[in-house]
């Protein structure tokens, strides 16, 4: 089988990038990534590369070359997919926030809806591939309304979870450790289905980087993966803890432990906290699919990931609070960093919201820079919080355009995402446009602690 059309629902930090990818390495297929949201397919389609909506290193360059070659961008969802013989559901599947699994299960609506779309429209047989993250048997779900209120055409449903990193999506497509496919292993079609989509990614991901598992598997194994990362970001910070308490340094221990080859010396960085739309959502997701099966323990164990996450950013608000006497009201407060991580635009779950939060509960003043993030963002991700009104967070927070600008006249500084611009910062300008006691709490360990001696900052970093 060869695949000619592809087509993307959902154009988002997920779709957009896989596609472009996929558009430049195979430029015989056309590929068509389309959205329900218009103001999202303009910013696609803007002249200006630059305008794109998602900032990922090296993405606006293939966009150049590929659009309106083999990659186009519509809202025209209906024509994609009757052109289509490959349809990926790239749409986003938030944590309910409403009814039964409120607070923990994935919210599959989106997913539901364009399955419904798909059977309305499609005239000939398809392969339906599922690139958002889901609980484990919602294939089966898909099979179901796609078999039940079709026109008779025949479906083959692959999983084929996305493993890229925002801030590194580009390298990461283009240079995978793995690509996982799940299919119907049983029957002929569900062998072939998958062989089509081994295809397309064998135009540049050696083969035996390509894994075919059943769907179950690959379902489950996407969510285990976020799980397992998610969980060595909670196990180091809860020893950064335990570090400030007792002298010895996380960066240390780090170091000791991930040079045991069997550890490993990835992803063992302490933080503020981890952030993204991945990470909180897929175990809580785990948590949720491990409770439905009755298996508390299971559900204990994986929930305690976000506990520990959950505790280690109340604990360094808590802690700035506690350091400056007890009291932030009406000192100004700078924020460096928005962003859930360096090098992307995202600030889904960024524990710079609930650093701010706690904040402004405390009644401070916040002043934000980030090199990527809008001001519009910024207090869209308060004001979805709903702590206080919309007024409130912009009486209280204000959004400047260099660090510099932030933290001119500033009690202190939270440095909460670790963009490499704050590395380069003159240090000693920054102190002596600050008030004193000047503090600077470090929740990326990003500055030495010589930045501290040298320039007289009251300095605290996590985990020292
Ligand atoms: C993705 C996956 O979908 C999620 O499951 C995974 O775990 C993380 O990455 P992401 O690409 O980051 O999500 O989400 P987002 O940037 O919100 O993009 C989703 C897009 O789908 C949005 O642009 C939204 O407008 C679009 N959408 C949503 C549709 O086109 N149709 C719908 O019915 C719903
Ligand atoms: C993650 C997975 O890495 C990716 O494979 C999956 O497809 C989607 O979810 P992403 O959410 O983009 O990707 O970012 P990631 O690099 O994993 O970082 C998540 C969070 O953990 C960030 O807030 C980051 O700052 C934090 N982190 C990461 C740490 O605090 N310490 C570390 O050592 C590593």
């Amino acid at each position: 089988m060869k695949i000619k059309n592809i087509c993307c629902i959902g154009a988002g930090y997920v779709g957009g990038p896989t596609m472009a990818v996929i558009a430049q390495k195979c430029s015989n297929v056309k590929v068509t990534v389309v959205d329900i949201n218009e103001k999202r397919i303009k910013q696609w389609n803007d002249p200006d590369v630059q305008k794109i909506p998602i900032y990922e290193p090296g993405l606006s360059e293939i966009v150049k070359e590929t659009r309106g070659r083999n990659l186009f961008f519509s809202t025209d969802v209906d024509k994609a997919i009757d052109e289509a013989d490959m349809i990926f559901i790239s749409v986003n599947t938030p944590t309910k926030t409403y009814g039964i699994g409120k607070g923990m299960a994935a919210d599959l609506k989106y997913i539901e809806l364009c399955a419904r779309q798909i059977a309305a429209v499609a005239k000939s047989d398809k392969i339906v591939i599922e690139k958002s993250t889901l609980p484990v048997r919602t294939a089966a779900a898909l099979k179901n309304i796609l078999d039940n209120t079709g026109n008779g055409v025949k479906y083959q449903i692959l999983s084929n979870p996305e493993f890229l990193a925002e801030g590194t999506a580009v390298q990461d497509l283009r240079n995978p450790d793995r690509v996982l496919i799940g299919g119907d292993v049983d029957t002929e079609e569900g062998r072939e289905a998958m062989e089509a989509l081994v295809n397309i990614y064998e135009s540049w991901v050696p083969r035996e980087k390509i894994l075919t598992t059943n769907v179950w598997s690959s379902e489950l194994s996407k969510l285990t993966a976020n799980a397992f990362l998610a969980q060595r970001v909670s196990s180091i910070n809860a020893i950064s803890e335990l570090c400030e308490k007792t002298g010895a340094d996380v960066n240390e221990v780090a170091k000791a432990v991930g040079m045991d080859s069997r550890v490993g010396p990835k992803f063992l960085k302490a933080s503020v906290g981890f952030g993204g739309s991945c990470f909180q959502k897929d175990i809580l997701n785990l948590v949720y699919i491990a409770r439905t099966y009755n298996l508390q323990e299971v559900a204990d164990y994986w929930e305690q990931v976000i506990i520990m996450n959950d505790h280690q950013k109340r604990r360094f608000a808590a802690n700035m609070v506690q350091t400056m006497y007890n009291t932030v009201a009406g000192k100004k407060i700078a924020i460096l960093g928005w962003a859930f991580k360096e090098d992307t635009n995202d600030t889904r779950e960024s524990a710079a919201i609930y650093v701010a939060d706690y904040l402004l509960n405390e009644q401070a003043e916040i002043v934000v820079y980030d090199p990527k993030v809008t001001e519009e963002q910024i207090y869209s991700d308060l004001d979805y919080l709903g702590s206080r009104s919309g007024d409130a967070n912009r009486k209280g927070v204000t959004v400047v355009k260099s660090s510099y600008e932030a933290c001119d006249n500033a009690h202190a500084i939270a440095v909460l995402t670790e963009w490499d611009e704050f590395k380069q910062l003159d240090w000693k300008k920054i102190y002596d446009q600050m008030l004193k006691p000047a503090f600077l709490f470090d929740g990326r360990r990003l500055l030495e602690p010589k930045t501290k001696k040298e320039i007289g900052f009251e300095f605290y970093a996590i985990g020292n």
